[in-house]
């Protein structure tokens, strides 16, 4: 949830910690901080972003060549200079920087302060800096001895980077639950919460394990276990350009991923599709395929828009392989006891592979012996390491916290699945095999056609943007792209917006329409379109105004509605991955109208490392 930053070399650290913060930002930016050595250790660190940080930092010439930072998401106590990170430890030994929950902080705590150490803050993290400390003064211990052991006492998550003011020649980075990577260099190591501030200085990376703690040195790089142990580091090499995690051009890194679209979908297809589109092959998923077609029951975690990209997997599996489906907010899942029987299939999806709840709901699904894929965009996150086999969506790196591409991605992966696994089950012939593929293939192109709308999607956000409420209607596939559409105008606008399956509305929802209720129906042509028809009649006769995303040419609906948005023509199976496109246009023009800040709305992150 938080970002951490870690340099260690010969440069001007705080110049690389600050950029790397910056990379960082999504996820997380209500208070942000620094620590930098040179002789002693200075820190600075302010309420807000990573912005204010750096002009707080620029009235001093103070800098060093050893230097963390943190931008932070808030868990424990409110976000105020105080509860800013880096944490320093009562006697100022310690110095910490921390993603994640120390869920016993209460317990040792209390023990600390019984031993008279107060507090400044009212972080879990200041409680391990003390933790840390007391036992390294009380045992007479090395820092790396006191780190050790306070971590075997903690409970919960940590991705930690901790400088010890009397060994200040290294960095100490630990991990358990909250991802950490250690960039390798020339002279100059790095670390940071993932690869992205990393990739300009080496794409030499490690990523730790968790119990990992790393030492780590100018030219020197040591990683051992919390418990006894040594582990020989596995170096591995990121393949991330520079260019993918820049705006490129766009205002906002949520318009440009929006806009990348064409081309995400298109490498997720890219080499698993055969060139005469006979077949499709997901390498990750060549050791279970077979599993998979025999298994009864398919249940899919996920959180978020991830969660609304498993609801058109329930129906794209349900129709093309016939296996039934559940689909599960992981949040839910794991703390209930769920029925996990043998050859069922847990499907995690997952953009960052990092998220708490998903990742916990991957775990539980494991040891009750499920067979567990996922289907993550970060490639080397935690979620892909714990599953038995997966799909990358290779979507890029995705910076705006409101998820874009990354939804549109993974519904083509679970395309892809259920086209190959039907095929494999001859539910699916050879022919409509073919012809789902040669669409699959035609869809970044109609993404670019569609993206082409953009002025009008502006047009009709300039009507709405002070509305207050808004409903979003759709029906089969369409109503995963209801929800979505919603989420995407809530997350970014603050407009209280709701996604209901259209013919839901008579149970409640008409009660809200009069002429001030915008409804958005996404009406493309399917199996229910007569019947979506229906409940725009039944909108109209209630004065709500209609905005409606149809199929190109389709004059029924332009008649009753009053806005409409066409997109092409495409298969029931894609539908949803067009009719988004207007939807996450429109919630960007809207929130940019209303002076939000898109990228990084308020009380969000882009990645949800905590429960
Ligand atoms: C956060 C993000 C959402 C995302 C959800 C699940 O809430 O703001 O955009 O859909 O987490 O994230 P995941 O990385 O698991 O897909």
């Amino acid at each position: 949830m938080c970002g951490i930053v870690g340099y260690i070399g010969t440069k001007p650290a705080r110049e690389i910690v600050i950029k790397g913060l910056k990379r960082l930002e999504y996820r997380g930016y209500d208070s942000a901080g620094l620590a930098i050595v040179n002789g002693e250790t200075k820190i600075f660190k302010c309420k807000g972003r990573v912005a204010d940080l750096e002009e707080m930092v620029n009235q001093t010439d103070f800098n060093g060549t050893i230097g963390m930072g943190h931008t932070r998401w808030a868990t424990h106590g409110e976000p105020n200079e105080l509860n800013a990170h880096p944490q320093v430890s009562h006697k100022g030994n310690f110095v910490v920087v921390h993603n994640g929950i120390i869920e016993n902080y209460a317990l040792i705590k209390k023990h600390l302060q019984t031993r008279g150490i107060q507090f400044n803050s009212q972080t879990d993290t200041e409680v391990l800096a003390n933790l840390i400390e007391h036992l390294y003064l009380e045992g007479d211990l090395t820092a790396e001895q006191a780190i050790s052991l306070a971590l075997n006492r903690v409970e919960g998550a940590y991705g930690l980077v901790i400088i010890c003011t009397k060994e200040t020649d290294r960095l100490f980075a630990a991990r358990k639950g909250s991802p950490l990577v250690i960039g390798v260099g020339e002279g100059e190591n790095f670390i940071a919460s993932d690869a992205t501030p990393i990739v300009e200085h080496t794409q030499r990376v490690i990523y730790l394990k968790d119990d990992d703690i790393a030492i780590v040195k100018r030219d020197e790089l040591i990683l051992k276990n919390i418990r006894p142990g040594r582990r020989e580091p596995e170096v591995k090499q990121v393949d991330l350009k520079i260019g993918e995690i820049d705006k490129e051009g766009f205002a906002h890194f949520m318009l440009k991923e929006i806009n990348e679209q064409p081309r995400a979908i298109h490498d997720t297809f890219r080499g698993r599709v055969l060139p005469d589109h006979s077949g499709i092959m997901l390498g990750g998923l060549h050791s279970v395929l077979e599993t998979i077609s025999q298994s009864e029951r398919i249940i899919i975690v996920a959180c978020g828009t991830s969660w609304h990209a498993g609801l058109l997997g329930e129906y794209l599996f349900e129709e093309y392989t016939r296996i039934p489906v559940e689909v599960e907010y992981a949040s839910e899942f794991r703390y209930r006891d769920p029925i996990i029987r043998k050859g069922d299939i847990v499907i995690a999806i997952s953009q960052s592979g990092e998220t708490a709840d998903t990742l916990a709901a991957v775990k539980l699904a494991k040891e009750k012996g499920a067979i567990v894929l996922g289907i993550c965009n970060v490639v080397g996150s935690s979620i892909p390491r714990e599953t038995n086999a997966g799909v990358y969506t290779h979507a890029g790196p995705e910076i705006g916290v409101a998820s874009t591409k990354a939804f549109t991605t993974q519904v083509t992966v679970l395309a892809m699945m259920a086209f190959e696994i039907g095929f494999l089950k001859g539910i699916i012939s050879s022919e409509k095999y073919k012809m789902l593929i040669d669409e699959l293939v035609s869809i970044p192109q109609k993404i670019e056609k569609a993206l082409k709308m953009n002025d009008q999607v502006f047009e009709l956000a300039t009507k709405y943007q002070q509305t207050r409420n808004a409903l979003y209607l759709g029906r089969g596939f369409l109503f995963p792209v209801a929800l979505e559409g919603a989420l995407k105008l809530k997350e970014i606008s603050y407009i209280h917006a709701e996604g209901y399956p259209a013919a839901e509305m008579k149970h409640g929802p008409i009660a809200l329409i009069d002429e001030n209720m915008p409804v958005v129906v996404v009406a493309t042509k399917d199996d229910t379109y007569e019947k979506i028809i229906s409940n725009i009649q039944e909108i109209k006769a209630r004065k709500g105004n209609v905005i409606a995303i149809v199929t190109e040419g389709d004059e029924l609906i332009k008649r009753m509605a009053d806005f409409v948005l066409e997109v092409p023509e495409t298969l029931p199976a894609f539908s949803a991955i067009l009719a988004v496109i207007p939807l996450q246009l429109l919630s960007y023009h809207i929130a940019v109208l209303r002076g939000c800040n898109v990228d990084q709305p308020r009380n969000l992150a882009k990645s949800v490392t905590v429960e």
